[in-house]
């Protein structure tokens, strides 16, 4: 694909108002969600649960593209006509995204720490995914932080692996999305979450100018910056979207066209609330959007259970955040919109 189809894909997916809808949980990761409600996870359930998601009526006006699985990209709709699911999604003016890596392992030589891997005959597989009609691809490090986390080493070798994956991605036509992830769970301050968050992105847009990386046909998807889930001091919405915008205007150049955020466990609301306070601020030289997972899901999915006739009502449950997730884009988002009383 050319630089102008690079480009076009990446302000498709960044049309006003819209997200991504992360749908590209691993074997492990699905097989844990469907546990918590007793679903079993096999290939027809995992294949019925998402073209539930996926044939959400009227799901593209605030949803532009969807992150697949390796599993799904191959997959057909097994209702209707049994045409593949990105040709689905696209019909359905959604644009196909894979997730490429394989996952993550412990470091060697740090205990702790996590590398992500799949870049091993990764050429292969892209020009394969592009074949099958996915546009654009995502790679997830993780990045944890502790009393002497996160180390230089790890923060490295993963900003070297995300950029050798989006040079790879972009030589075979896809929009990569660079997703360094700080994981949430700890006792850390907001204030180490934004010093964590800063090196690494620093580190990571090091490795992508070292690769070559053509910062304008490539997104950037991380967290907002937040304090530890078990931080006694809790910092409130209005400090998460300054010490976010801070962090970003520090170490993200204004080349890069979008950032979009992953939801890393937040709750629903709690996540679009955020989202909106953030977009609220306005005044950034990239655009902001969403590309979460559980915060669009979870809701679908415990009504869903596996049960085809809860789908509607799942189908519903995932326009609403869908849509509360579009409002807050704008800034418009409210409490009221939602049925149930939010807590932060
Ligand atoms: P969450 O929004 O559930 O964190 O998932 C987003 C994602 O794609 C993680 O890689």
């Amino acid at each position: 694909m050319t630089a102008p189809a690079l480009e076009s894909t990446v302000q498709a997916l960044l049309a006003s108002g819209k997200g991504i809808l992360a749908a590209d949980e691993s074997f492990p990761t699905i097989e844990n969600r469907f546990k918590a409600l007793n679903i079993s996870s096999t290939e027809e359930n995992r294949g019925a649960y998402r073209e539930m998601l996926f044939t959400t009526p009227r799901l593209s006006e605030f949803i532009s593209g969807v992150i697949l699985f390796d599993e799904t990209v191959r997959q057909r709709m097994a209702h209707g006509v049994p045409i593949p699911i990105p040709a689905a999604l696209t019909q359905r003016g959604m644009i196909p995204g894979i997730k490429v890596d394989k996952g993550t392992a412990y470091l060697a030589n740090f205990p702790c720490e996590k590398i992500t891997q799949g870049l091993d005959g990764l050429r292969d597989r892209l020009i394969e995914y592009r074949e099958l009609g996915a546009r654009f691809t995502k790679w997830r490090a993780v990045i944890a932080i502790g009393e002497h986390l996160p180390t230089r080493t790890c923060i490295e070798a993963n900003a070297n692996a995300l950029a050798l994956f989006a040079a790879l991605s972009q030589e075979a036509g896809l929009v990569p999305i660079v997703e360094p992830e700080i994981l949430m769970n700890g006792s850390h301050t907001i204030a180490r979450c934004e010093e964590v968050t800063n090196a690494t992105l620093k580190s990571v847009f090091g490795a992508l100018f070292e690769y070559r990386v053509v910062l304008e046909q490539m997104l950037l998807k991380t967290g907002m910056v937040l304090s530890g889930r078990e931080c006694p001091q809790q910092a409130d919405i209005a400090e998460v979207a300054e010490a976010t915008l801070r962090c970003f205007r520090r170490a993200v150049p204004a080349a890069v066209p979008g950032i979009v955020f992953l939801s890393g466990g937040q709750s629903d609301e709690v996540a679009t609330r955020r989202l909106n306070a953030i977009c609220k601020t306005g005044d950034v030289p990239w655009k902001l959007s969403f590309s979460f997972g559980r915060a669009l899901q979870s809701p679908a999915l415990k009504i869903w259970k596996g049960s085809p006739a809860n789908a509607e009502a799942a189908q519903a449950a995932l326009y609403h955040r869908a849509k509360c997730n579009g409002f807050a884009l704008q800034g418009k988002y409210f409490a009221q919109m939602e049925n149930t009383k939010i807590n932060v």
